[in-house]
């Protein structure tokens, strides 16, 4: 069967994770589709450009190629910031959800994370997810993954940070994060990764064996 997966939520919710778990689980492929509003913010920061003109960022997300995207290189939290600035425009986003429908109607099936799969992206897949935690969580678990790579970081900052982010991306007008009305909703702050794995699967296998 032809299973997508539509899994949303904020920063740092831990969807990554979950998402690449399912993925190899269900031996889907998988897109994170942060990666490519991160890819346009770092092609304009890399050549000097304005975060701020539709025009050129379009140009940029047009030449995105989803399957050159380097996690390691994109991963850097000011990347972070600055993807969710130009993740505003409405011409930017027509040119990656494009690529990601794409990827999405591939033979077999996906799975695909970001902000807006269930509600925009993917609005038919049969799985729907949406995984949440305190912005305090979510904190210090990007806390600890820069830490993880051997860099510095301050938790205080970076709560601040995900807090502001979380703003612009839930109040933004064009595809807003939000729950899809058919998303099941999976709160992963008390949950281990493991735990979270385990709830979702729960939910796909349902939908799975029905189709
Ligand atoms: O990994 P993290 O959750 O920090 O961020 P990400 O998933 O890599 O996404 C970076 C930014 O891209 C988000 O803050 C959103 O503004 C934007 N984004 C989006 O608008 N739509 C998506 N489907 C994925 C990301």
């Amino acid at each position: 069967m032809r299973l997508v997966i539509a899994i949303d939520g904020p920063a740092a919710s831990g969807k990554g994770t979950l998402s690449q778990k399912i993925a190899a689980h269900y031996g889907l492929k998988h897109l994170d589709t942060g990666l490519s509003y991160r890819a346009v913010a770092k092609a304009l920061l890399d050549k000097g450009l304005t975060l701020d003109d539709e025009d050129i960022a379009a140009q940029v997300a047009k030449a995105v190629d989803l399957g050159a995207m380097k996690r390691e290189e994109l991963a850097v939290h000011a990347i972070g910031e600055a993807a969710s600035k130009i993740a505003v425009m409405p011409r930017v986003r027509q040119a990656l959800v494009e690529k990601q429908r794409e990827f999405a109607s591939l033979a077999g099936g996906a799975v695909l994370d970001g902000r807006d799969i269930g509600t925009v992206v993917c609005p038919d897949a049969p799985v729907k997810l949406y995984v949440s935690a305190s912005p305090e969580v979510r904190a210090k678990r990007r806390y600890h993954e820069i830490l993880a790579r051997g860099n510095e970081a301050d938790e205080a900052q970076i709560l601040a940070d995900i807090k502001v982010r979380d703003e612009r991306d839930m109040g933004r007008s064009d595809s807003p994060l939000k729950p899809a009305k058919d998303a099941h909703l999976l709160d992963t702050s008390k949950m281990t990764i493991e735990a979270a794995f385990e709830a979702a699967k729960n939910i796909i296998d349902v939908v799975a064996i029905k189709n």
